[in-house]
């Protein structure tokens, strides 16, 4: 585990950015797992601007992300295929139908589910994930649980992710209850692994995910079985290293 530890948001998105376009860089038909969530803003505008900058073309790059609320279409302002339009995708040159966001309203969820998984199994997995941390130590929307979760599935969102992603919608009772989710076996198989985390608030449950048990009940833990993890997290995440990494 490569770990870069940054003194704030603003290096951590600088940060996260420059690993993935490296990527982009050094193959132009890279194939990026991308995530949504507040940490990545950052980075994904730093890689719109390293594209307008004209040092980086997305043209041939094809994208799959990890996740998607139950029941919101593509157009809704929470969606994920929203997020990911309007913080990248619309403002680089990539081809919209390489873009890859599970469907939230699919008629047959399960052949839905089925073919989203087969398409990221079938490249060999991505060469890159993208992922954030939820505070319960969720990656994707694979909650805490007695198992980690292998495929792409759909999911019942806990108590603590609604409460933390009330603040998208007007109310509690507006947060989708429910999310279809690439699964922890699914984001295993990415050839390389780069988890971005900011903030206090974190702090606690990064810890135990970087150097606690792995465990099921902190998803994230199984990112120390992965042997290509980079993970990018400022001070306030990640006060500091302990001696035995
Ligand atoms: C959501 C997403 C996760 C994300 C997490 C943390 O629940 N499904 O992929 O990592 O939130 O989000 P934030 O970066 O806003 O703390």
């Amino acid at each position: 585990m490569n770990i870069f530890r940054v003194k704030d948001y603003q290096a951590l998105s600088k940060k996260a950015a420059e690993i993935l376009l490296e990527e982009v860089k050094k193959n132009e038909n890279a194939f990026l797992g991308l995530a949504t969530g507040s940490t990545p803003e950052g980075t994904y505008q730093e890689m719109v601007q390293a594209y307008k900058d004209g040092k980086v073309s997305f043209a041939s790059v094809k994208t799959v992300n990890l996740d998607e609320y139950e029941g919101l279409e593509g157009t809704h302002e929470q969606s994920y295929r929203y997020f990911m339009n309007k913080h990248l995708f619309s403002h680089v040159d990539i081809n919209p139908e390489q873009t890859f966001v599970p469907s939230g309203v699919a008629q047959d969820i399960q052949k839905e589910l089925e073919q989203y998984e087969q398409r990221i199994r079938s490249a060999g997995g991505v060469d890159i994930q993208l992922l954030g941390l939820g505070h319960n130590g969720h990656i994707g929307f694979n909650e805490p649980d007695k198992v980690f979760s292998t495929v792409t599935h759909r999911v019942e969102l806990n108590q603590r992710t609604l409460e933390a992603n009330q603040r998208f919608f007007a109310s509690y009772d507006e947060v989708p209850k429910f999310a279809y989710t690439q699964g922890i076996g699914t984001i295993m198989t990415a050839k390389k692994i780069l988890l971005i985390v900011s903030g206090k608030d974190k702090r606690e449950i990064l810890h135990k995910a970087l150097f606690g048990e792995v465990t099921p009940e902190v998803p994230a833990s199984i990112l120390q079985f992965h042997p290509n993890v980079v993970v990018v997290a400022d001070e306030q995440a990640l006060p500091e290293i302990p001696s035995r990494v």
